[in-house]
């Protein structure tokens, strides 16, 4: 392969805001030249965490310079706690220092928690000055990194601020996927599954046929099926960029998924992990309920299965489900849209009770985690 060679560029079109996902293995020491280009920046604060920036920040920081812009580093703490307004203030200060102006570029160059933090910074900070994303998880590859929102935590919730602000250019290096923890890659291919669940039948047959070699992150097929998810994700985003209508068919899997996290406290699975968990109840609450062709439920949690996904449901009782799904929750008769699962490739938003998406028997038999479905 073409060293530094980008194997595939995607456009995401979104009115005057239309921007590149370039992706590619072992490119990282390309990216300055196309922040460059992308940006017209003269300087760059690359925004990292210590382990990411340990690894990546020295071969990035090589290719700004030889593209002729000067950076800075500005590191937060690891972890989803650091996404809050008290590190948006540290970062708006570190930026005030480095003398940022509108001609410097917020580079994210990390997971989910640096791409969404660094983004609403760069969403906020003067109004707003160029950024771009170079996300080093798979999650954040497919997911936090396509689509535009931004934001941070507040004690009260997850992601209760925020923006939706775009990338001016978003480079994907597989290659930094191999310092990936496995069990990342797994909650980050999860999410690329639900995208091929809803929306693309054809791509969830490359997955039951190659999610190993994704895994694997064998370059040719990661960067393909890469490029597939996210075009799924950016087609859904762009139809429907602020959210009404056919983007909620992204929480496919999470309703169950938000409440798994949040009876854990955020402990326990990993996002992904949960989301694969939500999916595999989704479909099969789909069949039972008649919305689904019978037969798609058992794919889909074989799938997961296979790519080392859970699919069992932690055991917490029913009512703390109940509870934990209520939005309103002084208003018990409230209906969530819950997605269904038509068939693979087709999904649909449909308004039910919580008491309506959990059956009588919840976690059905053969379904509690640690039990054998
Ligand atoms: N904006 C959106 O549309 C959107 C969508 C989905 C998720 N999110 C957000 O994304 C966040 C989760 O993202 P995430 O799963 O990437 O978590 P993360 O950013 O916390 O990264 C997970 C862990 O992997 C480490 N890491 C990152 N890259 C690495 C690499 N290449 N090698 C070794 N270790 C590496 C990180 O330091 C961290 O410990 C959440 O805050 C979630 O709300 C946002
Ligand atoms: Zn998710």
């Amino acid at each position: 392969m073409t060293h530094g060679a980008a194997l595939r560029t995607l456009r995401v079109h979104l009115d005057e805001r239309s921007y590149p996902i370039r992706i590619g293995y072992d490119t990282l020491d390309a990216a300055g030249p196309a922040i460059a280009e992308a940006t017209q920046a003269t300087r760059a604060a690359i925004v990292s965490v210590a382990p990411v920036a340990k690894r990546y920040a020295p071969t990035l920081e090589r290719s700004l310079r030889k593209a002729g812009l000067r950076s800075t580093r500005l590191l937060v703490p690891d972890g989803d706690r650091t996404k809050n307004l008290r590190q948006a203030a540290k970062l708006y200060d570190a930026l005030l220092e480095f003398g940022a102006d509108r001609s410097t570029a917020v580079v994210a160059l990390g997971g989910g928690v640096v791409g969404d933090l660094a983004g609403y910074v760069a969403a906020t900070y003067l109004r707003g000055v160029p950024f771009v994303q170079v996300p080093t998880t798979l999650l954040a590859m497919t997911d936090a990194s396509v689509g535009g929102k931004v934001g941070v935590n507040l004690k009260q919730g997850k992601n209760l601020v925020g923006a939706f602000y775009q990338p001016r250019l978003v480079w994907m290096d597989i290659a930094t996927l191999e310092s990936l923890p496995a069990r990342q890659r797994r909650a980050g291919l999860a999410e690329m599954i639900k995208h091929a669940a809803i929306w693309e039948a054809g791509l969830f047959e490359r997955f039951e046929r190659d999610a190993e070699k994704v895994l694997a992150l064998e370059p040719t097929l990661t960067a393909e099926l890469l490029e597939r998810s996210c075009a799924i994700k950016a087609e859904v985003v762009s139809r429907d960029e602020r959210e009404a209508g056919v983007r909620t068919l992204l929480n496919f899997g999470h309703t169950l998924a938000h409440a798994i996290e949040s009876l854990g406290a955020y402990r326990g699975l990993l996002h992904g992990e949960a989301v694969a968990v939500g999916m595999a109840f989704a479909a099969r609450r789909s069949e039972a309920l008649g919305h689904a062709a019978t037969g798609s439920a058992e794919r889909l949690a074989e799938l997961l299965r296979s790519a080392g996904l859970p699919v069992g449901v932690p055991k917490h009782p029913r009512r703390a489900y109940l509870d934990a799904m209520r939005v309103d929750k002084k208003r018990t008769e409230s209906r969530i849209r819950f997605v269904v699962l038509r068939e693979i490739g087709r999904a649909e938003a449909v308004p039910l009770l919580p008491s309506e998406i959990l059956p009588r028997r919840f976690p059905e038999p053969g379904w509690a985690a640690g039990e054998t479905a």
